[in-house]
């Protein structure tokens, strides 16, 4: 079981780090590798918006500095710039037009949209690797080709729920599912799918992906789908948020009907949190209701992104890293915690690697496309403490998880305990665990 390596020496470096601020400048020395990195830190067009680069921006910082640790061959090292994208497309493109003026050799990013961005890289030959962008089109490398990812797409999720319908042999289900644009991709995706596999949909009842379960200015009322739902549904396909989830199965467990004990909800999520085996029936503004979510939850089955299996006290400290940097190096507010740090980490090594691997070769680190054949169709070992893969279109594949409602026991505690904080009884407790994991086979790319 890898562990990260977060060590005492990389706290004392990282304070060092934080003085010094000195990575804004960057030297046109022979064995430097530029490297610009493209994030959404603020997002001065929507207040409101929280902006995705902050907290997760400083395991940029904590990359670089590793790269720098293991070393480049010919005695290269690393040195970065970077923008803020305020979440504009045009904003990225002139960040990039600026990195491409300065002869960087590659840039992480644009971390939002990417369609644009990742044609206009492509256009100047500028390696690109993204951990966050979900669009559909730049996947095609005729056009796409010097882009890649390291974040698995929300739709691909829709694959390891065909699995799970397969398993257990359902052939109709009722889609409920949120209008939130990632929802919405993941939808289409899992009816086309379903389509493909002869899975019936024999409702489809869509929901607004913004309210908030317990804030009455926000409310939504769950009566009408489950009333014309109810008589004829026996599985529940929930493609919305955990939160939206509970509020779903709380509002069917008062409906009685799992009454009948042969309705089952499947549920997946985009939100990519590390919830703990209880976060699921924890609510967050209706608590009231956590003891009848408790009950209802038995009757759910979650489809999720499999999470790092580290000890929760080496996530801590990774979290704790880059919200550190991301406060003192990019001027964020680094609060909070957001798991897409990992994809952030593994798309800088992955570009440290790529760019290492053509020195090595004695290639051309300014060709992009050169650069980036390093990275289609190659496995590596992600932050995320286990082998991931790249395929030739520069979509990383995701591993998902399905997870029940079972008994904390002894054999649970030293599974999944220590990954965990929560303090559940042994023997009385139940979970949300893990009991099955789906995951694309590299060697017969599009199988799962
Ligand atoms: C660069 O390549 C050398 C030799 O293979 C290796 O030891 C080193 O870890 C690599 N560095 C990075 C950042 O990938
Ligand atoms: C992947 O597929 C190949 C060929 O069908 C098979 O030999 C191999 O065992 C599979 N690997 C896994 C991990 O399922």
């Amino acid at each position: 079981m890898g562990v990260f390596p977060i060590s005492p020496r990389i706290v004392v470096i990282f304070l060092f780090v934080s003085l010094l601020r000195p990575t804004q400048c960057v030297g046109d020395d022979d064995k430097v590798l530029k490297i610009g990195f493209l994030v959404p830190l603020t997002d001065p067009y929507h207040m409101t918006m929280y902006t995705l680069g902050d907290p997760m921006a400083g395991a940029f910082d904590m990359a670089i500095e590793h790269a720098n640790d293991l070393g480049f061959v010919d005695g290269y090292r690393v040195e970065y710039d970077w923008g803020d994208s305020y979440a504009r497309i045009n904003k990225g493109l002139q960040t990039i037009a600026w990195f491409r003026k300065n002869r960087y050799h590659g840039i992480i990013g644009p971390g939002n949209t990417c369609a644009f961005e990742a044609r206009f890289a492509s256009a100047l030959n500028m390696a690109m690797i993204d951990y966050l962008c979900d669009e559909k089109e730049v996947s095609d490398k005729s056009i796409y080709s010097t882009y890649a990812r390291t974040k698995p797409s929300f739709s691909e999720i829709a694959y390891a729920i065909v699995e799970v319908f397969k398993e257990y042999n359902w052939r109709r289900c009722t889609i409920v599912s949120s209008d939130d644009p990632n929802f919405v991709s993941m939808t289409d995706t899992v009816f086309e799918l379903f389509e493909k596999n002869n899975i019936e949909v024999t409702n489809h009842r869509p929901f607004p992906g913004n309210y908030v379960p317990g804030m009455a200015m926000y409310s939504y009322d769950w009566d009408d789908t489950i009333r014309k739902t109810r008589q004829t549904t026996r599985i529940y396909l929930f493609l919305g948020s955990l939160v939206h989830h509970r509020h779903f199965i709380v509002n069917l467990y008062k409906a009685g009907v799992f009454s009948r004990d042969d309705t089952m909800v499947v549920t997946t999520s985009v939100d990519i949190t590390f919830p703990g085996l209880q976060g699921y029936v924890k609510g967050v503004f209706d608590i009231d209701n956590n003891d009848i979510a408790m009950e209802a939850i038995k009757y759910s089955l979650v489809v999720e992104f499999r999470l790092p299996l580290i000890d929760y006290d080496d996530y801590v400290a990774f979290t704790d890293q880059y919200s550190r940097r991301t406060e003192y190096i990019f001027g964020g507010l680094g609060i909070g915690v957001d798991n897409r740090a990992f994809f952030l980490y593994d798309a800088v090594m992955q570009l440290c690697s790529a760019l290492n691997q053509t020195i090595a070769e004695g290639g051309d680190i300014t060709d992009g496309r050169e650069v980036m054949s390093h990275v289609f169709d190659s496995t590596y070992q992600s932050k995320l403490a286990r082998e991931a893969y790249i395929d030739e279109n520069g979509d990383a594949f995701g591993e998902y998880e399905l997870k029940a409602w079972r008994l904390y026991d002894m054999m649970t505690h030293f599974t999944f305990g220590r990954f965990f904080q929560e303090n559940l009884v042994i023997g009385t407790d139940y979970g949300m665990i893990p009991i099955g994991k789906m995951y694309r086979n590299v060697s017969t790319a599009n199988e799962w």
